[in-house]
Formats: structure tokens, sequence, C-alpha cells
């Protein structure tokens, strides 16, 4: 009789069932495992065996089969040791065959028939919640798994402790999520900066509205500085947010220890980062920066220094929210919704049009280092600020600013407003900077002194069409902070106009 234990594989954040089948048959001493398994799957017959033989059960010397079901879909990670051993059990007889099918089973082994822990447990977890099914899982995963809501959860440490507790001879209790920790929060608080007066203002709206921002300015004026605050004045997460990128942390195996992602994500990969660390996939289908930032903020900081391929290739998922990755049998797709905050010196040197620190090729060197940047990518981007540099003395004299509390509570109202008026539209939006032309119509009318400045500007600076909605999208949050106007007026077009890109060199 076949023993079947049901499983799951990963594409993207999508989990798919997998029966693991055990068979046991006369014939030829063999030990195969079939189903497109992939070399960590293949690998896994030897930590079985081994696993098996720590317990004192040797092997049949028969035939055995593996038949990862549906076979069409390829199999990967080292997840799939348990589910095979519990097969083999089953087929052995140790185990009853029925009591197995009411788990989703997920586990590496150690030879030593330790439990390992294995990525991606709360979306499994999700998956067995959603067909009533428990889950099995090893001891470290247990907390994660909980925050799938009420469902079974076996969570033992070691395969001896499941057989013992399948048996009846032991009972495993259920792990409990553990409760909300104060988290440290290391992200600077917006009063630390002094002065910078326009490029925090330009970071509110960046919050309000869910825009990209690209600050650009000397060194040491603050920008990175600036980007780490952004986290403090963007509003929480739901929880439902909150589950969503958990989802992808636990495929990355980044989550916090048991616990869910609670704060907005802020990752701030080095230049030097490759195509597949920055967007996903590689080898093996992960999670890259771009979705490990769903839902938060991703900080490129000296842009122009990224790979030129990998600056491209962020293209599509700004404008989609999502990561596809082709791979050679399927593609895979992640979420990847976040705002883009950016920031670059204005040449290599980074002192152009300081005439006292400024090197000998400016501006032409500007221009070289500027233009490393596609255009297309720069039209992405909805705010533009210069950064000037800070003195020391007023570094020392300047007041402290505004807390980020402060600010956040503006922000969060900013976006209470665009939800009620999305909602009242039925626009399925959440933030004006997801808004393209035909949304901007209907949600940002236009004052006639408001629409003549703007129609001046647009030709005297030959705004493109999407310049010229980028304008309008950056005036409807400006108003939105302001309490959220219907009809935008000529004060919040000019501070959208002031935003804009400069005019490379
Ligand atoms: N406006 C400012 N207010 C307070 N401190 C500042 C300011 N600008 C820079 N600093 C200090 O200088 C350090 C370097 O700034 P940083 O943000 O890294 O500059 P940039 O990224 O523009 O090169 C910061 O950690 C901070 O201590
Ligand atoms: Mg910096």
């Amino acid at each position: 009789m076949v023993a079947r234990i049901p499983t799951v594989s990963f594409q993207g954040v999508d989990t798919k069932p997998i029966d693991v089948e055990v068979q046991i048959s006369g014939g030829v001493v063999a030990f195969n495992i079939v189903g497109l398994p992939d070399k960590a799957v293949a690998e896994s017959k030897e930590r079985v065996r081994g696993a098996l033989h720590a317990l004192g059960l040797s092997l049949p010397a028969k035939r055995l089969t593996v038949n990862l079901a549906p076979a069409d879909t390829p199999k990967e990670g080292s997840h799939y040791d348990l589910p095979i051993a519990l097969g083999l059990l089953c087929a052995m007889d140790v185990l009853p065959k029925d009591e197995m099918a009411h788990y989703v089973t997920l586990g590496e082994l150690s030879l030593s028939a330790h439990l390992r822990k294995v990525n991606g447990i709360l979306p499994a977890a999700m998956f067995a919640s959603e067909q009533n099914l428990g889950l099995i899982c090893p001891e470290e995963c247990g907390a994660e798994a909980c925050w799938a809501g009420d469902i079974d959860v076996l969570a033992p440490k070691d395969l001896l402790q499941l057989i013992n507790h399948i048996k009846g001879t032991q009972v495993l209790s259920r792990p409990t999520a553990p409760k909300a920790g104060i988290t440290i929060d290391r992200h600077p608080d917006l009063a630390d900066v002094k002065g910078q007066e326009t490029a925090k203002r330009a970071l509110e709206i960046t919050a309000a509205g869910g825009h990209n921002l690209l600050m650009s300015g000397p060194p040491g004026s603050g920008k990175s500085m600036m980007a780490a605050c952004l986290p403090s004045i963007l509003p929480e997460l739901s929880p439902r947010e909150a589950l969503d990128v958990s989802m992808i942390h636990s495929l990355a195996g980044t989550l916090p220890e048991g616990g869910l992602v609670r704060k907005r994500p802020y990752r701030d990969p080095h230049h030097s980062a490759s195509l597949p660390a920055l967007v996903g996939g590689g080898a093996k289908p992960k999670p890259g920066e771009i979705s490990l930032a769903h839902k938060g903020v991703l900080f490129l900081d000296e842009l122009p220094e990224f790979d030129r391929r990998t600056l491209e290739a962020l293209r599509q998922p700004l404008e989609t929210g999502h990561a596809l990755i082709a791979r050679a049998n399927q593609h895979v797709t992640y979420p990847a919704d976040f705002q883009l905050i950016a920031a670059m010196n204005p040449c290599r040197c980074g002192h152009l049009g300081d005439s006292d620190l400024e090197c000998t090729r400016a501006p032409k060197c500007a221009g070289e280092y500027q233009s490393k940047i596609s255009g297309p990518m720069l039209d992405r981007i909805d705010l533009h600020v210069d950064v000037p540099p800070v003195s020391v003395i007023e570094l020392s004299s300047l007041p402290s600013g505004e807390s980020s509390a402060n600010v956040k509570m503006r922000v969060e109202q900013a976006r209470a407003i665009q939800k009620q008026r999305f909602n009242n539209l039925n626009i399925m939006l959440d933030t004006n900077a997801q808004a393209n032309g035909e949304d901007l119509e209907k949600i940002a009318p236009l004052e006639p002194a408001a629409l003549d400045i703007l129609n001046q500007a647009a030709e005297r600076l030959k705004l493109s069409a999407r310049g010229y909605h980028r304008i309008i999208r950056v005036a409807r949050t400006i108003a939105d902070l302001e309490g959220g106007a219907d009809i935008l007026q000529k004060k919040h077009i000019a501070e959208a106009l002031s935003y804009r890109r400069p005019r490379l060199l």
C-alpha cells in the first residue's frame, strides 16, 4: 500500500500542494526519489536514511519509491526530508497511514534525527489553515506557524518526539506565538536633523503620498540620515499588510525570531548588490531586496554607483509592484510594492558648485556621473530635491526640528483622506503615487489659475505627459497634507513644481 504525506512547494509567495507518496515493493533493492527533485531534495534520502538509523531503524531491503506529486512541478529545498521520512515510516507500518494525511509536513532532518529550521513556514501554515489541515514543523518554527491562526501545530524537536506523539506515548503541546516584544527603534528621529527644511518637507510629502524621492547633494549633508528617518514617519502596517510582509520574510528566512514583521521594512542594499540580490532569483528562487522592502522603504544610497543593468531592472517592479523572475522552467513573482528613496552626490567628488572644493574636471564630470541614471528611471521618481551642505555653525546653532511623531500624525491624516477619496470614487488604490493619468482626472481637478501656471510651466520646461502627471500627483498629496481640498490650487501646483526633476548637466 502507498503512504501519502501532504506537504507544499513554493512558487513566489504562492503555496502549491505536494503529496509525498511512498511505496515499498519487491524487486531490485533500490531507493529512488522521482518527481523533479532538485539536488537538495535528491540528497534527502541520505539524511532520511541517517536519521532513521539514529533511531535504530533500518530501511527494508526492498524497492523504495518516493514520488513527489504532481510530477511536473519542480521541487526545491530541504523541507521534504520530514515528509519523506514520515512516508517511509508509514509504509513500514511504524506509523498509522491515515493519521498523517491530516497534516501538512515540512522540516529538514539532521543525521541524528534532529529537526532543523526551514524557510516558508508561515505561508505553509496559512495554506494548511485554508485546507483545514494541521501543520508539522520543526520546533524552532512552531511560533511562526501559530500566526496563521487557530490551526493544529505540532512542533517536535526531533523525529522521535514526533513518533512518540503520534503513537500516543508522549504528548506535544501546541507552541505559542510569542507576545509582541518591545522592539528597539533604531531609526533616527527627524528632530535630530538640523536645517534641511526643504528636504524634510519633501520627505513628509513622500511619506504622505507613497511617492518615490531622489535627494541630491554633497557628502555629509544628511541624505542618508534623512532617508533612515522615513520609516519613523510612515503609518503603521495594517494587520493584513504585516502578514503579507511576513510571508515574504518567512520565505527568505529573514523573519525576526518567532515573530511577525510589525514595522515597515527598511532595506538599504549596498551599491555593489547584484541583480539577483536586488530583484530576486538566482540559482535558488528567493525574494530580493525589493521584495523584502514590500510595503516599506528601499533606500539606494549613491544611486549612480549601482550597476546600470541592475537599476534598469527596477523599472518594471516600480511600475507594477511585482518582481517577475523568469527561470528556465517557470516564472516566479514576488510582491514588491516599495517606496524608492535614492540619494546621490551631484558628481564623483561630490562638491559640484562649491568653488573651494570642486575638482578640476567640474562641471564636465558631473554630466558623465549623472547620466549613469537613465531618463526612464528618473521619470519614475516623483520628487527630486537638492540637499545643500550644512555648515558647522548651523549644526550647533539651529534648534531641533519637529519630531517624527508629529509629522507621522499629519502623514496618517493625509493617508486617511486619500483612502476615503479612493473609496468614494470606487478606485482600487491606496496612495496618490499609484494614480495614473485617468485616475488623476477624477481625484485632482485644478482651479483655473492652477491650470494656467501648470500649462505655462509645461510649455517652458517641455514637460512630457508623464512629467505633467507627476506634478499633479505631488500637488494632490500636498493638498491632502493641508486637509484635502477637492480642487487643487495654484500654491499646490507651485510647490509641486519646485520638486520637479532638474535638467541634467
Ligand atoms: N542636517 C544635519 N543635522 C544633523 N546632523 C547631520 C546633518 N547632516 C549631517 N549630519 C551628521 O553627519 C553624518 C553624516 O551624514 P549623512 O547622512 O551620512 O550624509 P550624506 O548621506 O549626505 O553623505 C550624520 O550621521 C549626522 O551625524
Ligand atoms: Mg550618504
